[in-house]
């Protein structure tokens, strides 16, 4: 199992980690444009492998795709991270065009590969590869989904005061602070709604931490945030490489499902070998699917302003 990751920045590196850690995959290659960049973040994380115990080869390359041949999956994490108090719409102009020419690149040399997108606005720039792109709809992946939901059971387990490991929960719709749609309605503490433990009020701050998640990260850090992205892109990673069949919200093109069309948006869907083997169609409520619609409407604007 080859993985590319594009992007030797801070995203890019936590999941190259993450990746290797796991030693599910044998080669990671990363590659940046920067001379020499992903080469020594390779070597410092091959230097890391007698001490982490594992066996996954990791190098490094400055643009030269020809080393990212034959990869089965490939992630993007390439483009500019937005800086405190900028939206990660406001990224697409400089995004666009990088994300554009990369997954051309990436596909010239692994023709066969299923490619993970992370870079922002994730939603446009994994409808533009659907749309610049003849891969197949199920060997693109937009991650959002799966960090947005795991920034949920993060701020769950706080308000529940409970461990992590008891709260379950998802968030669809689209990765920006407006467009997430927390499910707190079907979010559970082992297995009982999490409506039993916390009022409306509490639950409400919940669902709004959640969406600003990210904001809340970039304010503090400076810059956006890379140990949570890395992580969720190593779980879809391994989803596919291990052929899991496990279920993750992303960003998958929808053509009906959830009454939406012709955009990349965050539903559950079951990740294996395949990439995209199935989107689930859960039941929501009329509020729900009223948020999902706004959500829509906002990532369908800002995949208005792409030049296709
Ligand atoms: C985030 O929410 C990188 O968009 C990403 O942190």
């Amino acid at each position: 199992m080859k993985v590319t990751v594009v992007g030797a920045g801070a995203v890019g590196a936590s999941c190259a980690e993450y990746i290797a850690i796991k030693n599910f995959a044998s080669e990671v290659v990363l590659l940046d444009i920067k001379e020499g960049y992903a080469e020594g973040k390779a070597m410092d994380l091959m230097q890391t492998a007698s001490l982490n115990g594992f066996d996954t080869k990791i190098t490094g390359s400055t643009s030269d795709y020809s080393k990212t041949a034959n990869s089965d999956i490939c992630v993007i994490t390439s483009g500019i991270p937005r800086k405190p108090g900028m939206t990660r719409e406001e990224l697409i102009g400089i995004n666009a065009g990088i994300v554009k020419s990369v997954s051309a690149d990436l596909i010239k040399h692994s023709p066969d590969t299923i490619i993970i997108v992370v870079s922002n606005p994730m939603d446009t720039m994994t409808y533009l590869v659907h749309k610049t792109t003849n891969l197949p709809k199920n060997r693109i992946i937009g991650m959002g989904g799966a960090l947005d939901s795991a920034r949920f059971k993060y701020r769950l387990a706080e308000a529940l005061e409970a461990p992590i490991s008891d709260v379950d929960g998802m968030v669809l719709g689209g990765h920006s602070d407006t467009g997430m749609v927390p499910l707190t309605r079907l979010a559970t503490r082992n297995s009982v709604p999490v409506s039993a433990f916390l009022s409306d009020d509490r639950l409400n701050q919940v669902k709004e931490d959640t969406k600003v998640g990210g904001a809340t990260l970039t304010k503090l850090l400076g810059t956006s945030a890379w140990y949570a992205p890395g992580a969720a892109v190593s779980g879809l990673v391994q989803a596919i490489a291990c052929d899991q069949k496990k279920m993750f919200p992303c960003s998958v093109l929808l053509e009906g499902e959830y009454g939406l069309n012709d955009l990349c948006i965050g539903a559950p869907v079951l990740l294996g070998k395949n990439g995209i083997e199935k989107i689930v169609e859960i039941e929501l409520n009329d509020a729900e699917k009223a948020h999902m619609k706004e959500s829509a409407e906002g990532v369908s604007k800002t995949n208005g302003l792409l030049e296709l």
